[in-house]
């Protein structure tokens, strides 16, 4: 089992031909509402990517919604996914996490999130789902969440063992002690440069600096630049696949569905980072978060040039 700790959010989502400056009106096109959030688009990339390995690899999530309508519409697509739904609590008088999302002629996005119901996931949540992560190989967390619950979820979950995978996304500065209870840290360049205090683009400089903070293993998700993975046998960098973006909203947390589905299946490190380049390369050519992620069978052969894969 997969058990993901994590948010929720309704994506609230506009293109627009380019990003606005301060104090400017801009004409966007397309408004969507999209299932979004962190935790949730990972536990939904688990759950695609898993589908159809043998034995069946089991997702759950674990999390906080509040008692409005986007929080019905949410739950619902995660029970469309088979994912294990029982340990999302549903919060009296509170609104469901929401992002407000610009997308650009380029793809490329900018996200601002109201937490609500996410920002109140506490370590109580974590001891009533003990029994859930009992039960899991691997243990997915983000930082969309309560940095005191995170750290409590981790440590749950390190001193039962599990493996413990933490993308320390939105970016953050996170003490040393939680980092050496991670085992596969998944940050882009941005976090991870804020982490490791190194420059922007160093990923080998943020590499080393992260491994010498006692993280085991940190793949740094660089876009169209591929991954680096600094691993106990060294450096390797994985190039991308080239694609014709159109969102790259996701594209990270499809990335982890990926690498986890894979390792869940009893995959080498080394398939996994492949599997997630594979599905994140897709994810691109498509719009939206949850609406981007691939199912297992979608997926091009790793060979293939996904520059012709079509976009709808
Ligand atoms: O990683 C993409 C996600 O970030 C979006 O779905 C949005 O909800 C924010 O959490």
């Amino acid at each position: 089992m997969i058990v993901v700790i994590g948010s929720i959010n309704m994506d609230l989502v506009l293109r627009v031909p380019r990003m606005p400056g301060a104090g400017e009106t801009l004409t966007g096109s397309a408004f969507r509402t999209i299932p979004g959030g962190k935790g949730a688009n990972q536990a939904v990339a688990c759950a695609r990517l898993s589908a159809g390995s043998f034995p069946a690899v089991k997702v759950a999530l674990v999390g906080c919604l509040g008692d409005d309508a986007f929080g019905d519409i949410l739950r619902a697509a995660l029970v469309a996914e088979n994912i294990d739904v029982s340990q999302i609590s549903t919060m009296p008088g509170v609104a469901s996490g929401i992002a407000s999302i610009l997308v650009d002629a380029d793809g490329q996005n900018s996200i601002v999130i109201a937490g609500g119901a996410n920002d109140l996931l506490a370590p109580s949540h974590i001891d009533a789902a003990r029994d859930l992560i009992a039960q899991a190989r691997i243990v997915v967390l983000q930082l969309e969440s309560p940095l005191a619950t995170v750290e409590y979820a981790i440590n749950v979950a390190h001193a039962l063992g599990k493996i413990v995978v933490l993308n320390p996304a939105p970016a953050a500065h996170l003490p040393a002690a939680l980092l050496a209870s991670v085992d596969y840290l998944i940050p882009n360049e941005i976090e991870a440069a804020m982490l490791a205090g190194t420059a922007l683009g160093d990923v080998v400089a943020a590499s080393a600096a992260l491994r010498a903070q006692a993280c085991r293993n940190v793949l740094v998700t660089r876009g169209a630049k591929g991954v680096h993975a600094s691993l106990a046998d060294g450096m390797h960098s994985f190039a991308a696949h080239s694609v014709i973006a159109v969102d790259t909203t996701a594209a990270g947390d499809t990335f982890i569905g990926g690498f986890v589905a894979a390792l869940a299946a009893s995959e080498s490190v080394e398939e996994g980072i492949v599997l997630g380049q594979r599905a994140a390369a897709w994810s691109v050519t498509r719009h939206g978060a949850q609406t981007s992620i691939p199912y297992r069978h979608e997926l091009p052969d790793a060979n293939a040039d996904f520059s012709r894969l079509s976009t709808h």
